[in-house]
């Protein structure tokens, strides 16, 4: 089992071209005033893993990283402007907005996205900031909830996540978190599919390298949502969750699904220190 998962992987991945081995050195600043941090030491639970932990940003050319560093040229900005409409429209059954309870978004979602996914008390379970919007549509608007994985989630996703942009990702993984996170972890290490890679295989121990046309990042997720030229959209963790293990030629789990909160969970507490960039740009 093991060498059959070392030769699909030595046959997917190409020796690095010394030119875009590892992650490159530039610096992120968006709009020329928001300091990013793309470069950090791993969180203590990675260290037998990683020194270091890279945003994905690194591992794009210089032409994607640029879409990202002004708000004018992200293409992702058009979807956070139709958010900010939604945020301020009345839906659902209690003739309420998102704005009705919330008011202004960007002092009440401040900090926000950098501590999702989160325990909640009151539901007794790790909430997405996903399955979050969705509970106050719900819940408190009498609304019917967006698609897990829809463009409307993802543009919501986005506007709230610009309210953090620069501070660092710090998701907890203790306390009543940790069962969640467990089976995340169990998730991450899980080699699926007929060529018998986990997510591991590619974005641990071969980070840096080339893998078919792309360069391969740590698979971190606090650029997300990400803008992608190749789909032209809008892209959720969990969209790229399926994406990722379908490569694998595996069955994958469904956006929402348990397996996936789990995992986005693990993911997110291996970029603890490093900043929310989302919307970011990938390609
Ligand atoms: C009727 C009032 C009400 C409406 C309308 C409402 N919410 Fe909420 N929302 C709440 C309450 C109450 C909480 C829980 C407060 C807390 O524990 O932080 C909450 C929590 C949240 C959180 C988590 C904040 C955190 O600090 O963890 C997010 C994100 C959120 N709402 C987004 C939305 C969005 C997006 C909309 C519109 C689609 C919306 N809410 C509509 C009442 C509302
Ligand atoms: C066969 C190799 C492979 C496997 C296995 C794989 N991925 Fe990926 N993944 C990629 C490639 C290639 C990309 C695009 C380049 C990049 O950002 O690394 C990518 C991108 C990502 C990204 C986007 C990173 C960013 O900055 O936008 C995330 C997140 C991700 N993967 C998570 C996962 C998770 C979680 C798993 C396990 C369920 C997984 N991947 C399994 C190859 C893989």
């Amino acid at each position: 089992m093991k060498f059959k998962a070392m030769t699909a992987i030595a046959a997917l991945v190409a020796a690095p071209l010394t030119a875009v081995a590892g992650p490159d050195e530039d610096n992120l600043v968006v709009n020329g005033e928001i300091e990013m941090v793309t470069t950090t030491d791993a969180p203590a639970h990675l260290q037998d893993t990683f020194d270091t932990i890279y945003s994905g940003w690194h591992f794009r050319s210089d032409e994607t990283q640029a879409l990202q560093m002004d708000d004018f040229e992200n293409p992702a900005m058009v979807f956070v402007d139709q958010a900010q409409e939604m945020w301020d429209t009345v839906e659902g059954s209690e003739g309420k907005s998102c704005a009705s309870c919330h008011e202004d978004v960007a002092e009440s979602m401040k900090g926000v996205r950098a501590v999702y996914p989160k325990w909640n008390e009151a539901a007794g379970e790790v909430r997405t900031l996903s399955m979050q919007i969705n509970a106050c549509r719900e819940d408190n608007m009498g609304a019917d909830p967006f698609k897990y994985d829809s463009a409307q989630m993802a543009a919501m996703e986005s506007l709230i996540s610009v309210q953090s942009r620069g501070m660092p990702v710090n998701v907890a993984m203790d306390g009543p978190a940790a069962e969640t996170w467990e089976q995340g972890k169990e998730i991450y290490y899980t080699r699926f599919g007929q060529l018998e890679l986990s997510c591991a295989s590619c974005h641990e121990l071969n980070y840096g390298n080339m893998i078919r046309a792309d360069h391969l990042s740590q698979g971190q997720i606090n650029g997300f949502p990400t803008y992608r030229l190749k789909n032209a959209k809008l892209n959720t963790v969990h969209g790229r969750f399926k994406g990722c293990i379908r490569d694998t030629r595996a069955e994958t789990f469904a956006p929402g699904s348990p397996e996936f909160v789990a995992l986005e969970l693990y993911v997110a507490t291996r970029g603890n220190g490093l900043s929310v960039e989302g919307p970011s740009v990938r390609n």
